[in-house]
């Protein structure tokens, strides 16, 4: 890929255009922006914009697109697929300073925010008005709207609620050319031509930068059951998922966590598990609704399930500082995996039905390539996070074995129906794997319409398609 460099007439313009102080240049300054979530992966930008309006960044998109300069828009930095590692330098397009919830309307349950709304503060303020905003990465403390829109994040709720994607109506966009566009309207029912919406959610930033979002709400459920469950072998709990579901009850929450992912969580945060000699893997469950005599009934009738599959004493969260306990170990487990050794992650996904198939898979296909893996994830969605632990590993070996043992274990995601990533994204990591997911014709497709979007190429290179 051919780009230029930003000279000082161009940044000049930068700075008329947001301000001095929204221009960063200094290494200092940069190097935050430098990294994401992503592994150890360091790129540096040449400059990092805080625009703080659409029309800033619309006059931005316009200087990059004529001069050719490369543009990685970035929210707060927690991907785990590095969509916002600036590959080719140029500009970080940081909407950091598009923070405002604008408008909560709780007679059409939607509410209109910017794009650099932190997750958490958002779905706090909705809470507010008795309305609820499913979608909850584990990094919901920090992460930014904008960005879960782009990787269409998921998180532990997805499962009974879906996830980013089912809450998006209309986005105000700005296209790589500086024109603005709304993808839709705000309504839920539309079929008014192509969905543009859906279409840019999970585009990684790829297609456009997303400044303002129309989302649909529903009512907040005022009860929630969470139970902790042992297993003494990681497959019979797989397995229990989909036989959970074929009861007919749709938890709120299912998360499956190997026992070794355990032990590197109660190492990282001051929470304490109970993890007998035997356990193999917990099941943490958790159902919602407003009456709490349904979901205690619910809860009797998971555990008879559960009694079929050798799961050890059932434990319930009794008070809100237990359940917030059980949380906090389980959305630490991404971090806790990081501190203990270089990891790569990856975020296979099958039908639930499947998931005890991948996890075997998984672990054989670990001891053909000599590596180790340590699972966790939303089972329930058959979404399995395979961290995959470089420990006292060789370079050679790590960077020979492991991508092959990565693809083996992609192929098996897509021989049982499922595929390569379920909501982290492809984005810079797992870019090189993504003929395992689709064809040349597929591929060529998705070419095609980056191509019409974004003719120069200059919106997020270096993402998404092999090679690129
Ligand atoms: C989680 C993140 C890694 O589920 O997706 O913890
Ligand atoms: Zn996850």
């Amino acid at each position: 890929m051919k780009f230029n460099k930003i000279n000082g007439t161009i940044l000049e313009q930068f700075k008329r255009i947001t301000g001095e102080g929204n221009v960063l240049v200094s290494e200092e300054q940069l190097q935050p922006y430098s990294h994401d979530y992503t592994e150890d992966l360091k790129f540096f930008p040449d400059v990092v914009l805080k625009p703080g309006s659409t029309q800033e960044i619309s006059a931005i998109m316009k200087i990059c697109n004529r001069e050719k300069i490369p543009v990685t828009p970035r929210g707060a930095g927690t991907g785990l697929s590095g969509g916002a590692l600036p590959v080719y330098g140029g500009v970080i397009l940081s909407t950091e300073r598009l923070n405002k919830i604008l408008s909560i309307d709780d007679r059409n349950f939607q509410a209109t925010a910017e794009p650099g709304v932190i997750n958490q503060v958002f779905q706090d303020a909705v809470m507010e008005k008795n309305l609820f905003y499913p979608p909850d990465p584990a990094s919901k403390g920090s992460c930014f709207l904008g960005g879960n829109l782009a990787e269409s994040a998921g998180g532990p709720k997805a499962v009974k609620y879906g996830v980013t994607k089912d809450y998006v109506l209309n986005m105000e966009v700005v296209l790589p050319s500086g024109e603005i566009i709304m993808t839709g309207a705000n309504v839920l029912k539309n079929s008014t031509g192509y969905n543009l919406t859906q279409m840019l959610i999970g585009s990684e930033g790829t297609l456009g930068i997303i400044t303002k979002i129309i989302f649909r709400l529903i009512p907040l459920p005022k009860e929630n059951l969470l139970m902790l469950v042992p297993f003494f072998s990681a497959e019979k709990a797989c397995e229990a998922v989909a036989a959970i579901f074929r009861s007919g009850i749709t938890p709120s929450s299912l998360e499956f966590m190997e026992r070794e992912c355990i032990e590197y969580v109660m190492k990282y945060v001051d929470v304490k598990i109970p993890l007998t000699e035997h356990v193999q893997a917990h099941l943490i469950i958790e159902v919602d609704g407003n009456d709490k005599l349904v979901l205690m009934k619910e809860c009797e009738k998971i555990s008879e399930v559960l009694e079929g599959f050798d799961c050890g004493e059932i434990l319930f969260a009794e008070t809100s500082q237990q359940k917030a306990d059980v949380w906090r170990a389980r959305r630490s487990a991404g971090e806790a995996v990081k501190s203990h050794s270089v990891y790569k992650e990856e975020d296979t996904v099958v039908p639930r039905a499947e998931l005890p198939v991948l996890l075997r898979g998984v672990k054989d296909i670990g001891k053909k390539y000599g590596f180790k893996s340590v699972c966790y994830g939303h089972a329930g969605d058959g979404n399995l996070h395979v961290n995959i632990i470089k420990e006292s590993m060789s370079e050679t070996d790590w960077n020979e074995k492991v991508p092959a043992g990565i693809r083996e274990i992609f192929e098996l995601c897509v021989k049982l129906g499922g595929t390569i990533s379920g909501e982290h994204g492809i984005g810079y990591v797992q870019k090189n794997y993504l003929d395992i997911a689709f064809s040349e014709t597929q591929l060529n497709l998705m070419k095609g319409i980056k191509n019409l979007f974004d003719p120069n190429g200059i919106l997020n290179p270096g993402k998404i398609f092999p090679g690129s």
